[in-house]
């Protein structure tokens, strides 16, 4: 080959040849770039996309607003993110698991708008000692760098612990009164969350998280699950039939949903939404279970039931997959039985704390 190339251009020939073929190189990619320095279209495009990318200008003050540019990869519309795990419910809503959202862009979007997100949490007497894992947990990985303002609902304010908040966060300790049965405290929390919405949330906050308190965060739980209305999928019931869900199925509850009907079983330990939807969501639920009380029934799984009956009829606009609430003791009793799920599951975000012999009655 070496002594093929030197042959070659030892021919004066083909010297003259290679002269020739260079110089005409050297023209085209010349007039390529010239080309496109020239043309004033794509000069004024990328004019305007860097101006537009860079600042936002107020009209009379003239104070612009640096934002980091974003450099990213463009979507790849046509491999789905994730193939072993459904990522869309039937009404188009996004069911949310690890590798099917961005979150610098979803971080980027909800700083736009300067966010603040409410967490509700009822610590109600001997719930109370589960507060302090349930803040530093969520200090560590619920909503990072958005603002938070942790509404605590309790009967014994003097007993939320002190703890040293992050920039931007806050707590606002709510007293409320305290009833004799779990299931009461439990099912009260939707008359509470509704009449703080219309008291004072829709002052404070866009959105609201509504968990229970016997969790821990353990993961990421940023504001990807932010929507208008979402729920979270039961773990229990994410690998069973529609007719294996414990909903109310006596028509005289008004969480009543009758058998070959149904989307999912949400869990009752973590919706939220905009504020305007939480308290429809939480008055409806709230009202239901009054005349349920009036009519002397009581439905199986108290607010859940009602919960599980609500976004039957008002289907949220995304839907948090078992990553939002995975329970150690529940996979470890139930793993024969849950098919691909433990697999599928790449990142498990909140836990729900075992059973242990501290547990409250
Ligand atoms: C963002 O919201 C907070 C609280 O609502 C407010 O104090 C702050 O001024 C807002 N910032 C901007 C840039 O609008
Ligand atoms: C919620 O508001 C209603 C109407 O204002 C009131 O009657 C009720 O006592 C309140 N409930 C709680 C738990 O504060």
């Amino acid at each position: 080959m070496a002594k093929l190339v030197r042959t070659l251009s030892q021919n004066p020939k083909c010297y003259l040849l290679h002269r020739m073929t260079f110089i005409l190189l050297i023209a085209l990619i010349m007039a390529f770039f010239g080309y496109g320095y020239m043309n004033p279209r794509k000069q004024r495009v990328e004019i305007i996309q860097a101006g537009a990318s860079i600042t936002i200008r107020k009209r009379h003050d003239l104070q612009g607003v640096e934002l980091p540019r974003m450099v990213l990869a463009q979507p790849d519309v046509l491999t789905p993110s994730r193939k072993d795990v459904p990522v869309m419910t039937p009404w188009l809503a996004p069911i949310m698991w690890e590798g099917t959202f961005n979150t610098d862009i979803l971080n980027e979007q909800f700083h736009l708008q300067n966010t603040t997100i409410g967490l509700t949490v009822f610590a109600i007497k001997s719930y109370l000692v589960f507060l302090k894992l349930f803040l530093e947990t969520a200090e560590m990985y619920f909503m990072v760098g958005h603002r938070v303002n942790y509404y605590i609902f309790t009967d014994r304010p003097d007993y939320v612990p002190y703890l040293h908040l992050q920039k931007g966060r806050q707590i606002i300790i709510l007293k409320v009164r305290s009833y004799a049965r779990w299931q009461d405290i439990s099912m009260h929390r939707m008359e509470m969350i509704s009449n703080f919405s219309k008291q004072r949330f829709h002052q404070e906050v866009d959105y609201l998280v509504c968990a229970d308190v016997d969790l821990k965060f353990s993961d990421h739980v940023g504001v990807e699950i932010l929507s208008p209305l979402f729920g979270t999928l039961h773990l229990n019931f994410f690998f069973l039939s529609q007719e294996n869900f414990p909903y109310e199925r006596r028509p005289h509850s008004q969480a009543h949903i009758p058998e070959g009907e149904g989307d999912f079983y949400y869990t009752g330990a973590l919706f939220g939404g905009s504020v305007m939807e939480v308290y429809r969501l939480t008055k409806t639920c709230h009202q239901a279970m009054m005349v349920d009380q009036a009519n002397h029934i009581e439905a199986v799984w108290h607010d859940e039931s009602h919960l599980n009956k609500y976004l039957l009829h008002h289907k949220p606009f995304k839907v948090l997959s078992p990553e939002y609430m995975w329970s150690e003791w529940l996979y470890y009793n139930m793993k024969n039985y849950m098919g691909d799920l433990p697999s599928s599951i790449k990142r498990i975000r909140v836990n729900v704390l075992e059973k242990h012999k501290n547990w409250p009655d």
